[in-house]
């Protein structure tokens, strides 16, 4: 039995499902069962515990062989480090009392800083408990910029006519799609031949700035002179705050794009076949954004 946290998600939602198909047994968590239950359709165990609760959370990780970790984004808190410190107690509490003997930890590009990486320095926190829960052998996949990032400025598009944000339009990113994650995590929890703990970076297909997102993205969606605009902290803050986000956790991610543009926040592993992942910008456009990009505009 393999236990999953976040199974809704990005990441989980692919673990379950590569898990159920290779016929190994899973037990998928979230907040609500209604939306567990397309993975119960397909044999799927459902445990409904908030990602806070280190009792519930134990429950569900009880009897099994190893476990997906990973700390959900709280968008509206305005204790966005508080959210997650909580969080990463509770996971590191009930790993502990379940005796779980290996997990696969969702981390970032840089994990390994203390901080001025915005919502990442609740990561390194998360990996530094978990070095700590004694019998625990643990992978932390440090992803790089998931390509998701990018599927809000199909809104962006439709709004102003070009691509924005707060990174640098030079800046290449090593940018990963969430199915890779999911695979890669998958294959960890299936084959369990990790010991210890260890980092492991996944960089996606490769690096690319938001200057070439932007012309993928034109080409793809038949605008091949769309360009990218660099906007400052102030002119982003008030649009994410404007899509619901708190001020606060607004302000995590623009340290976390400061860090990324001063090469604070880097991968400190050389590109390799072992960290790149096949999804390529061009397929993830072509696959995920164009759709969204057409609901947008059907819809504006
Ligand atoms: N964005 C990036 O570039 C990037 C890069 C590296 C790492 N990361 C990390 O990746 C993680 C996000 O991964 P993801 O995209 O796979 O997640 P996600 O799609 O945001 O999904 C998280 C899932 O967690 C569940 N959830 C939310 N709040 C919960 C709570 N309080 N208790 C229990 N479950 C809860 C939700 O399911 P229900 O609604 O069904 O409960 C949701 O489907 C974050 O830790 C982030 O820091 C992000």
């Amino acid at each position: 039995m393999i236990a999953i946290t976040g199974a809704t998600g990005n990441t989980g939602s692919v673990i379950a499902e590569k898990l159920l198909a290779a016929g190994v047994k899973v037990r998928v968590i979230g907040r609500d069962a209604g939306r567990l239950a397309r993975f119960v359709a397909k044999g799927a165990e459902a445990f409904v515990a908030d990602a806070k609760d280190a009792a519930g959370l134990a429950k569900a990780f009880a009897g099994t062989e190893a476990v997906y970790a990973m700390m959900p984004p709280n968008m509206t808190t305005t204790d966005p480090r508080g959210d997650q410190e909580t969080t990463s107690d509770a996971l590191a509490r009930a790993l502990a009392d379940a005796r779980v003997t290996h997990a696969v930890v969702l981390s970032s590009i840089g994990a390994d800083k203390p901080a001025k990486t915005g919502p990442v320095v609740g990561l390194h926190n998360l990996e530094h408990k978990l070095n700590a829960v004694a019998g625990l052998n643990a992978v932390y996949l440090r992803a790089g910029y998931f390509m998701e990032n990018v599927l809000p400025q199909a809104g962006v598009i439709k709004n102003f006519g070009f691509v924005g944000g707060p990174l640098r339009g030079d800046l290449k990113v090593p940018m990963v799609a969430t199915r890779d994650i999911g695979a890669a995590a998958a294959e960890l929890l299936r084959k369990r031949d990790f010991t210890s703990r260890q980092a492991r970076e996944l960089l996606g297909q490769r690096d690319l700035s938001y200057n070439e997102a932007a012309s993928v993205i034109g080409k793809a969606i038949g605008n091949p002179g769309l360009g990218y605009m660099q906007l400052l902290p102030e002119q982003i803050k008030p649009a994410l705050t404007g899509m619901g986000m708190s001020a606060q956790v607004a302000d995590l991610l623009l340290e976390l794009a400061e860090s990324l543009n001063a090469r604070h926040t880097v991968a400190l592993e050389p590109r390799s076949a072992v960290n790149s992942t096949p999804t390529s910008f061009e397929t993830f456009v072509a696959e995920e954004f164009v759709p969204r990009f057409q609901g947008k505009a059907a819809t504006a």
